[in-house]
């Protein structure tokens, strides 16, 4: 059985009075990619900090590596690698000189930035001073900060959001290797299409409850209680019909029909029945 990355049980957070995360509970296998997904203001970041060991909380556990995230010493903290939007860098140096300096930090070799850099796109670049960077080569040279010391645990806040989708594919193709790597992956996002394609389970969060969670086929499926069908018709249309109708349209039409497809619901179809609410908000 493999062992479990990361614990979160009951979790409650308050700011003030207003409960930002209200008994959160959810595990994480090591190496599996985890996608926490929810509107905006429903509590990603706050979990995130919770289990960095940066917040505090006032009910519940959370256990990172088999350590309690309130007590993570020094030698836990360098497994646990962490990019966000308030993630810092030394704006008037290089960008390189931004990583290297990290390199150095950890003990480890120049190439491996090197390696880093050109998986990103960002080796042409390297010599560009960080502040002069566009928001999606700031968001590559944090992860490529985050990833220098080999992480056994990475937290990706939102890590493709404003970024192009060629940008975007190359961070999920890294993304896919640092699985394979043995990585265990924390990622939160709006984008419905990127969970479905990189994560092996998630959960959706709404209004700080965990609304549901599973594996994004299991999800998808579990709501498609409305299922529809397309059918495309020789002449070139196509219409779409509740499966329920489809004995009655095959009677009337069979001869004019050239395939019919299942039309499964989104994610964000999964969000909506749920919540009402809309998730990339
Ligand atoms: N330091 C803080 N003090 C007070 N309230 C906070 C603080 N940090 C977060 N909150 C509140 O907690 C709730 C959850 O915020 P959080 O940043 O975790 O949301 P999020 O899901 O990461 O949103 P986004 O998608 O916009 O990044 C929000 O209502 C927010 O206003
Ligand atoms: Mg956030």
């Amino acid at each position: 059985m493999r062992e479990k990355a990361i614990d979160a049980r009951h979790i409650k957070k308050k700011f003030e009075k207003d409960l930002a995360l209200d008994d959160i509970s959810f595990t994480i296998d090591e190496g599996e990619i985890f996608g926490f997904l929810g509107p905006s203001g429903s509590g990603k970041t706050t979990t995130i900090n919770i289990l960095t060991g940066q917040l505090n909380f006032y009910k519940g556990d959370a256990v990172i590596m088999g350590k309690s995230s309130q007590n993570l010493s020094a030698e836990h903290l360098e497994k646990i690698g962490l990019v966000s939007d308030t993630s810092g860098f030394y704006e008037k140096m290089t960008l390189y000189n931004n990583l290297i300096f990290y390199s150095k930090f950890y003990g480890i070799q120049k190439s491996r930035v090197d390696d880093l850099l050109k998986k990103v796109g960002l080796y042409d670049s390297r010599n560009k001073v960080a502040e002069k960077l566009s928001t999606g080569m700031k968001q590559r040279m944090l992860l490529v900060r985050a990833l220098i010391n080999r992480p056994k645990v990475i937290f990706l806040d939102e890590p493709t959001s404003g970024l192009d989708p060629a940008t975007s594919r190359m961070i999920h193709k890294l993304i896919l290797e640092l699985k394979a790597a043995g990585t265990t992956i924390f990622l939160t996002t709006h984008d419905m299409n990127e969970a479905t394609l990189l994560c092996d389970n998630l959960a959706l969060l709404h209004k700080g409850r965990l609304v549901e969670e599973g594996k994004p086929s299991e999800l998808i499926q579990k709501y498609n209680v409305d299922k529809k069908v397309i059918i495309h018709y020789f002449d070139g249309h196509q219409k779409t019909v509740a499966f329920a109708d489809l004995g009655l349209v095959l009677a009337d039409e069979l001869e004019n029909i050239v395939s019919i497809h299942s039309c499964e619901p989104t994610l964000e179809d999964v969000f909506i029945t749920l919540t009402g609410g809309k998730l990339n908000v």
